[in-house]
């Protein structure tokens, strides 16, 4: 059987764990022999696809690099027309593909599914810093960015104490705010504010102030789609044509053009942008993506098409790929590190109850 390894959406630490698990698996289970697809789907458009044989060697010793082997690309998109779909599934058969693991976020997922509908026989392995895939509880790559995230709070702490600053740190995390609330908890900031909860200013200025009071420095940690009551997304640029068209960025400005009239203490804004997503994986994403790959392996050797791998209460499992297309998990209101941040006094940007 010939199967395909592609990588697609932004990178995240783990996927060359992924990549060598689920080439070693099929190699040695199989036997298989594995193309490694490059730049994603990009690789498979146009009329000279991009390939490279995967062996033992070609995946021995990468486990621990950050980024992909294989490239990727967050704006490929083989559903654009009829005519690039077309030319997909030629390059499928040119190439004698009869199924490709799919190592990617809720984007790739979608595309993924859509290509299933035309035969392409998929399975997906999820990966994001974002940890708001359907149905997987964690994805590899966020217990790095967490660590990377805590590690920045830590150093803007000691220079926010020196100049009495309000720092404003900003994670990625699009519309979710996974990394920004168990970054924020993990590095004790004050303020914490999410993407599901749209933030009322004044509640972050009173809290603000009060520290003003007895303390030297406050700490805010942002997710990137927060957005205060009332207003829009902090939009960095729009791209056309791409399945993730909006890319978010600067909301740690927006709010600290917002506050600074309202108090004595100097605010500055940190966007930590793409060192998030870079650097080796913890080892506990190791496991994970290696965890991740191994069951990939299986579910092609199974013949079970159409699936995502997945981690649930701890379990690696899979579901259909249809069921987590264009789909996001959000933290939800009742999450219980948002009761533990208010039990704590973690401002959330919330107003008081009446
Ligand atoms: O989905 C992963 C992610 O890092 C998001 O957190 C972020 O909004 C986006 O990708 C950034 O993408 P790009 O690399 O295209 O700017």
């Amino acid at each position: 059987m010939r199967v395909g390894v592609l990588t697609g959406g932004g990178d995240c630490p783990g996927l060359n764990a992924v990549i060598r698990a689920v080439t070693k698996s099929l190699l040695r289970q199989g036997p298989c022999e594995v193309l490694g697809i490059a730049d994603g789907f990009e690789g498979l458009m146009g009329p000279n696809p991009r390939v490279l044989p995967l062996g033992w060697e070609q995946v021995s010793g990468i486990a621990h690099l950050g980024g992909t082997i294989l490239g990727t690309s967050n704006s490929a998109n083989p559903l654009k027309d009829a005519a690039t779909l077309a030319q997909v599934g030629q390059n499928v058969q040119a190439l004698g593909l009869q199924a490709v693991v799919a190592i990617g976020g809720d984007g790739t997922m979608s595309l993924a599914y859509g290509l299933e509908q035309v035969g392409l026989r998929c399975v997906g392995v999820p990966k994001t810093i974002d940890n708001d895939i359907a149905a997987c509880e964690r994805s590899f790559g966020f217990d790095t960015a967490v660590d990377t995230v805590t590690e920045a709070i830590r150093r803007l702490e000691s220079t926010a104490y020196s100049h009495h600053r309000v720092m404003i740190v900003e994670t990625m995390g699009r519309h979710a705010g996974w990394l920004a609330l168990e970054a924020g908890i993990a590095g004790s900031a004050d303020v914490i504010l999410l993407p599901e909860i749209d933030y009322n200013l004044q509640v972050v200025i009173d809290h603000c102030r009060a520290r003003e009071q007895r303390q030297r420095y406050t700490i805010i940690c942002i997710g990137e789609g927060a957005k205060e009551r009332g207003a829009g997304l902090t939009v960095r640029e729009r791209v056309e044509h791409s399945p993730d068209p909006v890319r978010l960025g600067g909301v740690a400005h927006v709010l600290r053009e917002r506050l600074q009239p309202h108090l004595k203490s100097e605010v500055r804004a940190t966007v930590l942008g793409h060192v998030q997503r870079g650097g080796e994986p913890t080892p506990s994403d190791r496991v994970l993506a290696a965890r991740f790959g191994h069951h990939a392996a299986q579910l092609v050797l199974q013949g079970q098409f159409g699936r995502m791998v997945t981690l649930q209460q701890g379990e690696i499992g899979s579901v259909e790929i249809a069921r987590v297309a264009n789909t996001q998990r959000k933290v939800p209101l009742d999450h219980g590190l948002l009761a533990l941040a208010r039990d704590i006094g973690v401002c959330l940007g919330e107003a008081p109850a009446a």
